[in-house]
């Protein structure tokens, strides 16, 4: 047996030091147990209420003890949620990377095992007692298009006689999840991967291990900082285990739990873990200053009416192609006329936050190894330093992750019955971080798209008809084809409310 090549990165020689070991223990015992975990202790502490048995047995740890004795499994999956199946498995849990399964294994004799929430299959052709499922492990459940591409997960319940034997120990869990789909494009990356995974494994406060099928090397550069605040393990890349590679563990989770677009739902984390403690994780990892947007009038008090008073800061996200503000300039000044310091920026202008585009090659955003991740340390502390932004739907909009709280976004909506849509992508986020929103949905005459289009014709007059037909029409006309001419007498009342909001 070899040692874990993607091992701890702090160093474990203490492993024999028991003392030590006991208190790593303990600290591991109540930074991992999470309540949603509880019931997993009544298997590991047998009779020992509070204390996993496996240590006070097991002289050097667990490893000893996973040889002589395999516990009755725990399994519970949730394939009920609208987003992502999960399972949480607790017991002997061995992984193949190169063939993508998992397995539970149960004791030798026995059958046993506590499943809830399974839809078990038997072979019965073989007679063998033999029970497994299918997961893929991507936020995006339901969505063929995309899971089309997602790797599939096979999950099987084994006799340890039938089960392989383990090549590498990982003393902490595991999460086995997907960075294919729609991983490249930066709202997906955060909605399908980071948000889920964040979800997923914060509360094991760094002491999991990744497992990471269609691992894109030049993702992992890029959100660096994200990936090492989750985890104090190198990432492994499991379709690039060796053949006989097994990986075993104690607990393993497969799947990423995710509760709505760009966010999270508290009553629904481990530890009521919000939005907010996902913008202060942010704010850490990229060593943010402001936590705070600036309140005006305090500023003003303080600094007397005059030189030393700073104005609101507004960012406005210009792109070059595609929902351009075509009058930026007039709608700067505007900013500036209402109270606002405004600057225009692209913020990143690698990554394109058009809906659905697909990875790998995706505008430069691709194997550009460390040019991604200085990329996000800048964009972060660039956002960060601004107190309200605006932007046009799908245009950069996730960059409101970096904003300091209190901020305001406002979003600016096409022509195209996207309103809704914006809204749940958009407007809950924010509320959920404790800034405000503010939606401008635009009129007719201020889509370009009145220019192609007779103002009789039904792409004005009726999106549904479009919307019902296909949503790749609705991409390419709504979102493909038009850019944004603000009406600034019409725009001015909602730049004003996010100056008062800023009061
Ligand atoms: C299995 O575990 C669930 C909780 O995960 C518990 O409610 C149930 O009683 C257990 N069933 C058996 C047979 O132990
Ligand atoms: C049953 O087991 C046989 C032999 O291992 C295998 O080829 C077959 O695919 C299995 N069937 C199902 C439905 O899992
Ligand atoms: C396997 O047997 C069960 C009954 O024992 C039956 O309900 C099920 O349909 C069978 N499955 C297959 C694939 O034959
Ligand atoms: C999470 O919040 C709920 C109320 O929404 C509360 O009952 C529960 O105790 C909280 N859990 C933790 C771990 O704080
Ligand atoms: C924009 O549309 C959304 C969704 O229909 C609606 O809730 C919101 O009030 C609209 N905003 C304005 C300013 O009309």
């Amino acid at each position: 047996m070899k040692p874990a090549p993607a091992r701890n990165k702090k160093g474990r020689g203490a492993l024999c030091n028991l003392p030590l070991l006991l208190l790593i223990a303990a600290i591991q015992f109540l930074v991992i147990y999470s309540p949603t975990l509880d019931r997993y202790m009544v298997m590991i502490t047998s009779g020992k209420p509070g204390f996993p048995s496996l240590l006070l047995d097991g002289r050097r740890g667990f490893k000893l003890v996973e040889d002589e004795l395999v516990p009755e499994p725990r399994v519970r999956c949730d394939f009920g949620d609208p987003r992502s199946d999960v399972c949480e498995m607790e017991g002997s849990i061995r992984i193949r990377g190169s063939t993508s399964e998992v397995f539970v294994v149960t004791p030798s004799g026995g059958k046993g095992g506590n499943f809830t929430g399974l839809i078990k299959k038997s072979n019965n052709t073989t007679g063998i007692e033999e029970e497994g499922w299918v997961m893929q492990p991507y936020t995006r459940k339901g969505e063929a298009r995309v899971m089309n591409g997602i790797r599939t997960v096979t999950v099987r319940v084994v006799p340890s006689d039938a089960a392989p034997a383990c090549t590498v120990r990982h003393d902490v869990p595991a999460v086995v999840y997907s960075n294919g789909g729609y991983c490249g494009n930066y709202y997906h990356d955060f909605n399908d991967n980071i948000i889920p995974l964040f979800i997923t494994s914060r509360h094991l406060g760094g002491e999991v291990q990744l497992l990471v099928a269609q691992k894109q090397a030049w993702w992992f550069h890029k959100y660096r900082e994200i990936v090492d605040g989750l985890t104090n393990y190198h990432a492994v890349d499991l379709d690039a285990d060796a053949a006989g590679e097994v990986r075993c563990f104690r607990r393993a989770t497969v799947g990423l739990r995710s509760h709505k677009d760009l966010s999270i739902d508290p009553r629904r984390a481990p530890h009521n873990l919000s939005m907010v403690d996902f913008k202060r994780f942010l704010m850490w990892r990229y060593a943010l200053p402001r936590e705070h947007a600036i309140r005006t009038d305090e500023e003003s008090e303080d600094a007397g009416a005059g030189a030393g008073s700073r104005r609101p800061r507004l960012l406005v996200i210009t792109r070059r192609s595609r929902r351009r503000f075509v009058n930026l300039d007039e709608i700067v000044a505007l900013a500036e006329e209402v109270g606002f310091e405004a600057t225009a920026s692209d913020v990143m202008s690698s990554s394109s936050s058009s809906s659905s585009k697909k990875n790998t090659n995706n505008g430069g955003a691709g194997g550009d190894g460390d040019g991604g991740q200085a990329r996000m340390a800048e964009a972060s502390a660039l956002v960060n330093s601004f107190d309200a932004m605006l932007a046009v739907h799908g245009s950069g909009l996730t960059n409101l992750v970096f904003l300091p709280m209190n901020a305001v976004v406002i979003q600016v909506v096409p022509l195209g019955r996207m309103e809704e849509l914006a809204m749940d992508e958009y407007g809950v986020p924010p509320r959920d971080m404790n800034m405000r929103y503010l939606q401008y949905n635009i009129s007719a005459e201020e889509s370009t798209l009145s220019e192609v289009y007779p103002r009789a014709h039904p792409v004005f007059l009726d999106p549904m008809p479009i919307h019902k037909q296909s949503w790749s029409l609705v991409k390419d006309i709504y979102l493909g084809k038009q850019d944004v001419r603000i009406n600034v007498n019409r725009f001015r009342p909602v730049l004003q409310k996010a100056i008062r909001l800023l009061r």
